[in-house]
């Protein structure tokens, strides 16, 4: 059968935004397993309008990467883990000429936005569709292993990922986090939990505790609605 057809009306996909007038739920995961079918599901069409909607809300991106005490022209080995359509890694190429930078994700849809966003740079990429997960192969392997926007969805698994973290990192090495901290009001803790996001002041502690600190601040996002973390901190 060719499906060509219905790629003509793709399109109209665009009109899933009316799903934000259906009554909200609460759409944490729960369970390891059922994560990443849900994050494959929410983002086989958030993966369309990904790049020209998150700039809005997803505060803090740029600012953590200028921030990050990482010598410019040293062959780093950078991972993101979450690494969605690519933004973050395309920053990095550009900023860090001769660092080798791997994606994490389990969202096919994201990892082919990321493809095509990244295609000048590829020399350097390796994209990779799967989770990141405590006994990987990445022993002492990376000089940077950031989360951006990731752990608030990595439910309820995210304090694993934290803690395997440092066994991946260099002896110098750090991880620099950027993500929702706390929503000021219910309506928005229970608006982001429809959309899978855990909004409860719950990973900045943990990551001040596994890491030694070099930025570890929060922010206030649109209107005081919600703050934002942003953490970098030292293998201990
Ligand atoms: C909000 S997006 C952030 C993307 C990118 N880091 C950014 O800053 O724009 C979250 C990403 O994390 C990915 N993700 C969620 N759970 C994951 C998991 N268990 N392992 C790897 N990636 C995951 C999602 O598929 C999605 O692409």
């Amino acid at each position: 059968m060719n499906y060509k057809i219905f790629e003509l009306f793709e399109p109209l996909n665009f009109f899933e935004p009316l799903n934000f007038f259906k009554p909200l739920k609460n759409n944490l995961s729960t369970n390891k397993e059922t994560q990443k079918e849900d994050m494959r599901n929410f983002y086989a069409f958030q993966a369309k309008i990904y790049d020209f909607t998150r700039w809005t809300f997803l505060y803090g991106r740029n600012s953590i990467l200028k921030k990050l005490p990482l010598d410019r022209f040293k062959p780093l080995e950078i991972l993101e883990v979450g690494c969605g359509t690519g933004v973050n890694m395309l920053q990095i190429a550009k900023m860090y000429p001769n660092a080798k930078i791997t994606g994490l994700d389990i969202s096919n849809d994201m990892l082919k936005v990321a493809e095509k966003n990244l295609e000048k740079y590829k020399d350097r990429i390796t994209l990779l569709e799967k989770p990141y997960e405590k006994g990987n192969e990445y022993t002492g392997k990376f000089d940077l292993i950031l989360y951006s926007y990731a752990l608030t969805m990595i439910n309820p698994h995210w304090e694993e990922l934290v803690a395997q973290t440092p066994n991946d990192l260099k002896p110098d090495g750090m991880i620099a986090v950027v993500d929702f901290h706390e929503a000021n009001y219910d309506f928005y803790r229970n608006f982001m939990r429809n959309s899978h996001v855990r909004l409860d002041g719950h990973i900045l502690p943990v990551l001040n505790e596994n890491f030694a600190p070099i930025i570890s601040e929060v922010r206030t996002g649109l209107a005081g609605v919600w703050n934002y973390m942003m953490f970098i901190g030292l293998k201990k």
